[in-house]
């Protein structure tokens, strides 16, 4: 069987390309390198010893897709492909409208001129605004969403499920994905963030490897056990191992909805701490204002892809933090280094 891998050389799509090549998967990548780069296309050929076709291009462009989808028979296209920075969407909401939306249009509309009708969609928990309850079930009220990058995830989902209810033949999976951190056993291949890091996890590593000078933390007086904003971290190899999941597990056609998560949620000082142990030190951490736009908690009941895909996430926080120490340290800068 042979997989579209949009945005296939970034974070979550490269760790999804070892999955799936380890499990006898073909992978056909799609990436204009907007934040991610070849080398990391290279490096899961080297963990994997298996090749990818790899073209480079945009999403939006449909003279590539339809070259991609003449030179391939795709069975199915995980969908990754697109922006993902909270702050920037803020200030460029049309350039975020333009090519996350935008790249789901063109994709679909190829897939459909190629009869290519399965797509697994890259989605957030960010789709579900401000929890009402927690954990959150993957029927809990979406919308709210405090950003133009969570709107798009939003209207993302929307466009997809109105495809499938005109057309009952696709098979659209809608993976919302809470936080995911670490990085591959190897250490070849990680998060690469550009410039100063807005996640947590990434500005920890590299405080921990003295780039930065210390950790912001971002409000101490939520209604959390510590006052820190609480999450469900999730490695990103259960994440990527989710999709392969999805692709096996889902049979027939329709629109179905998951979690990925692990249903554990940890406080900001709960990750520093794990962190610590990682890489073997104290590191230096100040209390700073909440940050606009952020709630106090959010986690997932991952139930649902446990009962009917087979799937839960077995790595904790601890192996999530050392995998990232491994990554950094060997990668100090990135795949630059
Ligand atoms: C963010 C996005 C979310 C996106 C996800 C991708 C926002 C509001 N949401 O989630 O839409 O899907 O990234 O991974 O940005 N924190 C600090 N100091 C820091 C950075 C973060 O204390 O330097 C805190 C935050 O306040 C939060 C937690 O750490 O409580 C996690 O933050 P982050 O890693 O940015 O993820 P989210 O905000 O949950």
């Amino acid at each position: 069987m042979k997989i579209l891998v949009t945005g296939g050389a970034g974070y979550i799509g490269s760790h999804t390309c070892v999955e799936l090549l380890e499990r006898g998967y073909e992978v056909v990548v799609l990436d204009n390198y907007y934040n991610s780069c070849a080398v990391s296309v290279e490096r899961v050929e080297k963990i994997t010893g298996k090749k990818i076709a790899l073209y480079e291009g945009d999403v939006r462009d449909r003279v590539m897709l339809d070259k991609i989808f003449t030179e391939h028979k795709i069975d199915c296209v995980i969908h990754f492909a697109g922006l993902k920075a909270v702050g920037e969407s803020c200030a460029k909401p049309v350039m975020y409208y333009d090519n996350n939306i935008g790249g789901t249009l063109a994709l679909v509309e190829v897939m459909q001129k190629h009869n290519c009708k399965k797509i697994i969609f890259s989605s957030s928990a960010t789709v579900y605004g401000d929890p009402e309850v927690l954990p959150l079930t993957e029927t809990c009220k979406t919308g709210g969403t405090t950003n133009p990058y969570g709107t798009s995830k939003l209207f993302q989902e929307r466009i997809l499920s109105d495809l499938y209810d005109a057309d009952n033949s696709w098979t659209v999976i809608l993976l919302r994905y809470f936080n995911p951190v670490g990085a591959h056993e190897s250490g070849l291949i990680g998060e690469d963030p550009q410039g100063i890091p807005n996640n947590l996890t990434p500005y920890i590593a590299k405080v921990a490897i003295g780039e930065l000078k210390e950790i912001g933390v971002f409000g101490n007086d939520y209604p959390t056990p510590d006052g820190t904003g609480v999450r469900d971290y999730i490695h990103v190899v259960d994440l990527a191992k989710g999709h392969v999941s999805a692709i096996d597990g889902v049979k027939g056609s329709g629109v179905f909805v998951y979690n990925l998560g692990t249903g554990i949620g940890y406080s900001v000082l709960d990750v520093i701490h794990a962190f610590e142990k990682a890489c073997g030190r104290k590191l230096p951490y100040v209390i700073k204002p909440r940050r606009a736009g952020d709630i106090a908690a959010c986690y997932a009941d991952a139930s649902k892809a446990k009962k009917e895909l087979g799937w839960q996430a077995e790595y904790g926080i601890d192996d999530m933090c050392a995998s990232l120490w491994k990554w950094q340290s060997m990668n100090p800068k990135g795949y630059k280094s």
